[in-house]
């Protein structure tokens, strides 16, 4: 169930998505055996769509998990593509591992146990897709790093921008000038700001999953 829709709506997506892959079904019911967070199918339809009209060869991650996300964006990445997966804990990338193995393709794909800024480290860029869900205290920092290596045209997905381990009211409320509930409303409101307001990009915010922050890198002349 959708922590940012309504019924009704969350209902019509549900009938009207096309229905997700058995692996991913699969992936999802891990997901609540485990009680991991995960984007959810609504928001990994619409990573897939972003990867896909941002015509991605090169995604990177920040906070993978055990790969659902990743198991959409690799559905749009074609078979010279990459991917690279992070993750704190090297036991959800071998569980990533085990599940990716099982979609076809030769996409490339890297598992990258440790911190995603070190990861991000070592592989160059540009990427055309960099997904934000790690450590929201760390949004800002991460969006301020990948700025230089994301391709003209490149897009930045964040996720849990109005739901998870925040309120919709509280980073509202936040955005508004009060004080952050907690860490991670001043981390997603501090990103809020960021995106919002850099020349560069065009953000659109979409309340799909946990909402999800959408800015894509403008071209310039001649790009
Ligand atoms: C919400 S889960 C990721 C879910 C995944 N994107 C999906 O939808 O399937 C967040 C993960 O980020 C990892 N994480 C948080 N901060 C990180 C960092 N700085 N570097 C690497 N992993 C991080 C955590 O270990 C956790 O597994």
């Amino acid at each position: 169930m959708s922590l940012v829709l309504d019924d009704a709506v969350e209902s019509f997506l549900a009938a009207a998505n096309p229905d997700p892959s058995p692996l991913l079904d699969e992936m999802a019911a891990h997901g609540d055996a485990r009680d991991f967070p995960t984007v959810g199918p609504d928001a990994g339809q619409f990573l897939r769509f972003v990867a896909t009209v941002a015509r991605a060869d090169r995604i990177f991650e920040f906070g993978s998990g055990f790969g659902y996300s990743a198991a959409w964006f690799l559905g749009a990445l074609p078979d010279d593509g990459e991917i690279v997966l992070t993750d704190y804990d090297s036991e959800n990338l071998a569980e990533a591992r085990e599940f990716l193995a099982r979609v076809d393709g030769d996409t490339e794909i890297h598992y990258e146990a440790g911190d995603a800024f070190d990861a991000f480290e070592s592989h160059d860029g540009p990427f055309d897709v960099v997904f934000l869900d790690h450590d929201k205290e760390r949004y800002a920092e991460a969006f301020d790093r990948v700025v230089a290596d994301l391709a003209p045209g490149g897009v930045v997905v964040a996720d849990n921008m109005m739901a998870g381990p925040v309120e919709t009211e509280d980073v509202t409320a936040a955005l508004a000038g009060d004080d952050p509930a907690n860490d991670a409303t001043a981390g997603v409101a501090e990103y809020v700001e960021r995106v919002r307001d850099h020349p560069d990009f065009e953000t659109s915010f979409v309340p799909l999953g946990e909402g999800l922050a959408v800015s894509t890198r403008k071209r310039t002349a001649g790009e």
